[in-house]
């Protein structure tokens, strides 16, 4: 295609976007215009001005224009993703407010179970109201473009997910991690009173910001018991992580309940303050195996700072059998609240949203380790970029 056409179509397609306002296109109309104007200088130029991110640049390049306005909203950049959903950056057009979008993966969005999954997780969000829980950034975090894409705003939690933060900084200071777990307590406390079981608890959903705040993430699994019946999960249907998911789910299609969760919450808690997994496997199957038979090494020979009662609290709360389990969550953040220190995540979050593009990127080696020093070294590499969408 010649450079004429190339630059008619990029145009085409920044007009098509919505991602400029009129002023901002006749300008672009005027530099394409010029002589000697290529594709990547128009680009570049509009990248160093900031009307443009570089992800945006990308795609237009690609000849791809969707998507990038859902609503009021400029999609920004990919934030990060899940087993089910894209969460990208996104700006309000009016306020200039930063909010985290959820999309479901393109392969799961003309299908109902998943569509309903996300319906469940904006009524989460919009009943949910703590602050060791995600907002919703809207009354009515779920809208729907009229090409039917299904998208849910959130607020931005501009930090690493736990699972993020045990690669980056290998170990913890144990009173942090008490801290973490006394506030993920809080909050799924919160959320069971409220009706919700979350059954998806692991380090991939909690989310942590600077300040050392954590937040629950992801109720798109979640079994919801509360005053709204058509919101009611069908029973008998077993979902989790192999690994976090407590055993008597995998065993005789018992019904999840606070219980369940706080054993995928011990199992969390486990990893963080050793560093190892208290089933571990290789494969999904041997983990499955683990959950069910295995013995879990005690926190302290991995760990011999961690205080004793502590150590207890967390092996009570994996312990297979329901009756041998920690009984209540009450017990989990009265045991806890003596040891919780808060200190602050110091992890610069362009950093951390560049490395997740890069182990994104290598998730076709299949092997997580590799991704992971991957990650780290990325994190460690770009750890002077100021924050900023791009
Ligand atoms: N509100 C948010 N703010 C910042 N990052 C988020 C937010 N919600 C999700 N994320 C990021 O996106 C990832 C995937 O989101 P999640 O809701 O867990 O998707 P999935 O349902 O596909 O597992 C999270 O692990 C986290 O890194
Ligand atoms: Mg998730």
């Amino acid at each position: 295609m010649s450079d004429f056409w190339q630059l008619h179509n990029l145009v085409e397609c920044l007009d098509k976007s919505g991602l400029l306002d009129d002023a901002r296109l006749e300008k672009v109309h005027q530099l394409a215009n010029q002589p000697n104007t290529s594709v990547g200088a128009l680009l570049s130029v509009l990248v160093k001005s900031q009307w443009l991110t570089s992800f945006q640049s990308r795609q237009l390049r690609r000849g791809r224009w969707r998507g990038f306005r859902l609503g009021q909203y400029r999609i920004l950049r990919p934030l990060s993703s899940g087993g089910i959903g894209i969460v990208f950056w996104a700006r309000h057009c009016v306020t200039g407010r930063d909010v985290a979008i959820k999309v479901l993966r393109s392969q799961h969005r003309s299908k109902t179970k998943f569509r309903e999954r996300l319906k469940l997780e904006a009524l989460a969000l919009s009943l949910l109201q703590h602050k060791n829980i995600v907002r919703a950034a809207e009354a009515n975090p779920l809208a729907e473009t009229d090409y039917c894409l299904n998208y849910l705003v959130m607020e931005l939690v501009p930090g690493p997910t736990l699972r993020e933060l045990l690669v980056a900084r290998k170990k913890l200071r144990w009173q942090q991690v008490c801290d973490f777990f006394l506030q993920a307590a809080r909050g799924l406390k919160y959320a069971h009173q409220q009706g919700f079981i979350h059954r998806d608890i692991k380090p991939d959903n909690l989310i942590i910001s600077s300040d050392g705040t954590v937040k629950l993430l992801d109720f798109g699994f979640a079994k919801y018991d509360g005053d709204l019946p058509e919101f009611e999960s069908p029973p008998g249907r077993r979902v989790g992580t192999a690994g976090y998911i407590a055993p008597e789910l995998l065993l005789d299609q018992q019904e999840p309940c606070a219980q369940t969760d706080l054993y995928s919450l011990g199992c969390t808690f486990y990893v963080a303050l050793t560093g190892n997994h208290p089933f571990p496997g290789k494969t999904r199957e041997d983990r499955i195996d683990a959950q069910l038979d295995g013995r879990f090494r005690s926190v302290s020979y991995w760990n011999p700072d961690v205080p004793r009662p502590v150590a207890e609290l967390v092996e009570r709360m994996i312990r297979k059998s329901r009756f041998e389990r920690i009984a209540t969550i009450d017990e989990v953040i009265d045991s806890l609240s003596p040891y919780a220190q808060r200190d602050c995540v110091d992890m610069c979050f362009k950093s951390l949203v560049i490395a997740r593009d890069r182990a994104r990127n290598l998730r076709n080696a299949r092997n997580r380790s590799i991704e992971n020093q991957k990650f780290l070294s990325d994190v460690s590499r770009h750890l002077s970029f100021e924050d900023s969408a791009d």
